[in-house]
């Protein structure tokens, strides 16, 4: 690498993180197989093509993620990083408990991962990590990427956009300030912390109503766990990048943007409104339209994907073969699937054909692309028009890749024994309230209600709210209403019914 490694500074390895334990999410997006079919739009070979892959998360949290991905892929090896001793202990005895053998938590500072003996990846992904660490940290992870992300792999990093998030620097520095006045950090201080910055907002203080976005989050932050908030505004660092700031710094270990992996992005007529498309396409520099795409939509996070070394190009005929390959469903029920999709760039209204067809067979999913192609006409602008529309029902958020159906009954088997454990620990009082969905190999996030009626339903559909309501007690929680616990169990067992008509057509058919 070119520059000397930045200064170190007492703030790069002990961040709050260290002490206090990441809450549990999901996070489909980091799906192997889904980053690979972003680089495959793309016209990027991905990496892989023996069909086993490594994997590294760096900045694992609680190592849920990793573990439901590592179930859903046998022959993959993954291995997540991160500093925080709980949650490396939580992460490995999950992943032990439910046997997966292909799963590794190495307790880690990116500061030493020079010092491990680790294979080398063909995916390294960062989430939630980049703009919350100092520029020596970063470039320690760069420095690894350099090393040990292979040839042609695939690196996906996410970080806050200086375009929508530059307006809470103040905010940050505010609640900070708030916080060293209550002395020590915990849920109460954080909470006093947001009431002042409420307070300055509800007055009518200049920089929050000028500041609506801000305003917005500082509105949000109120309705989230203390933990997330504390993590998210109150960490000593926090940088927001601009694009083409990371995208330098990718640069120094030989990594190439291939896009974002929200894919309409990456499509200017998808992404930029008409009456601006002039404007935009005289830019050459793919920064510039980055910039001008951000500028449209302030956007404030950005979900990239970069390649090692140059983007490796595929034929048409070689990306069409390996989108045939895959098996596709819809992300959602089809009557929630218009042809009026929403976009970066506004409305978009996509013609009754070819689409209303691939919208019916994706509904009898899985299906392969192969049949999918089927629906367009033969020859090379078929085959365009087939790679178009995915990248159009991917951007509206409708397609979703789905497990073959010869690996199935594998991962019915193993996700059976990662939902069970999942279900163990909640019990033992972790708010994990996550099940894992076998036909997509993903993960639904659920509330506490609708994951215990979830727990319900897996006895039998028979009297779901009774049996919620009594396995919510045994589990030492209760039913909330209005905020606060229910004061009885008839008004316990009102709520749980209401939430379960939710559970019944939203979360029951993604199951
Ligand atoms: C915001 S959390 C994101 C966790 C996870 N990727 C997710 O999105 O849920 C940041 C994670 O990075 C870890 N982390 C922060 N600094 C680190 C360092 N220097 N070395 C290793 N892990 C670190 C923290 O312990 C924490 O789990």
């Amino acid at each position: 690498m070119s520059d000397p490694p930045p200064a170190s500074s007492a703030a790069d390895e002990r961040n709050f993180d260290a002490e206090l334990e990441y809450t549990y999410g999901f996070f489909p997006f980091l799906k192997a197989d889904s980053l690979m079919l972003n680089a495959l739009l793309a016209g990027v070979r991905p990496p892989g093509a023996q069909g086993s892959i490594t994997y590294c998360e760096l900045g694992c949290g609680q190592g849920l993620t990793l573990s439901i991905l590592a179930a859903g892929d046998e022959s993959g090896r993954y291995v997540g990083i991160d500093y925080n001793p709980a949650q490396i202990t939580n992460a490995s005895a999950l992943a032990r408990e439910a046997g997966l053998d292909n799963v590794e938590f190495i307790e880690e500072s990116f500061a030493n991962l020079q010092a491990r003996d680790l294979p080398d990846f063909d995916i390294v992904v960062l989430h939630g990590i980049y703009s919350w660490i100092s520029p020596k940290l970063r470039h320690d992870i760069v420095e690894f990427l350099n090393r040990k992300l292979k040839p042609a792999g695939l690196c996906f990093v996410s970080y806050n956009c200086a375009i929508g998030r530059a307006s809470d620097l103040a905010f940050r520095q505010l609640l900070q300030a708030a916080l060293r006045r209550e002395g020590t950090p915990s849920p109460g201080a954080i909470a006093k912390s947001l009431a002042v910055a409420d307070a300055f907002a509800e007055k009518g203080a200049r920089y929050f109503a000028q500041n609506t976005a801000t305003l917005d989050r500082l509105k949000d932050a109120r309705t989230r766990d203390p933990v997330y908030v504390f993590h998210e505004y109150f960490n000593p660092v926090w940088t927001p990048f601009f694009f083409h700031e990371v995208a330098a710094e990718m640069a120094e270990a030989q990594l190439t943007y291939v896009g974002s992996t929200s894919v309409a992005w990456n499509y200017p007529d998808l992404a930029v409104p008409g009456n601006l498309r002039a404007i935009f396409e005289s830019f050459p520099a793919p920064a510039d339209q980055e910039l001008l795409k951000g500028i449209w939509a302030n956007q404030p996070f950005r979900r990239d994907l970069y390649v090692k070394g140059a983007r490796s190009v595929m034929s048409p005929d070689e990306q069409i073969a390996s989108l045939q390959a895959l098996h596709f469903g819809l992300s959602r029920p089809r009557a929630d699937c218009p042809l009026k999709v929403n976009v970066p760039a506004g409305v978009a209204n996509l013609p009754d054909k070819p689409f209303i067809p691939l919208l019916d067979a994706l509904e009898k999913s899985p299906v392969s692309g192969a049949e999918l192609r089927r629906h367009l006409p033969p020859g090379a602008v078929g085959d365009q028009d087939f790679v178009r529309a995915l990248i159009i029902l991917l951007g509206a958020e409708y397609l979703e890749l789905r497990t073959a159906p010869g690996q199935l009954a594998t991962v019915r088997r193993r996700f059976d024994r990662v939902n069970a454990t999942i279900a163990r620990a909640t019990d033992r009082s972790q708010d994990i309230f996550v099940v894992a969905t076998p036909k997509n190999r993903l993960a639904i996030r659920m509330n506490p209600m609708s994951y215990y009626l979830y727990r319900a339903h897996q006895t039998g559909p028979d009297n779901r709210v009774g049996k919620a309501y009594r396995l919510l007690e045994e589990s030492g929680r209760s039913v909330q209403y209005k905020g606060r616990p229910a004061p009885d169990r008839k008004t316990a067992e009102a709520v749980l019914a209401e939430q379960e008509s939710v559970f019944v057509s939203n979360t029951l058919p993604r199951l």
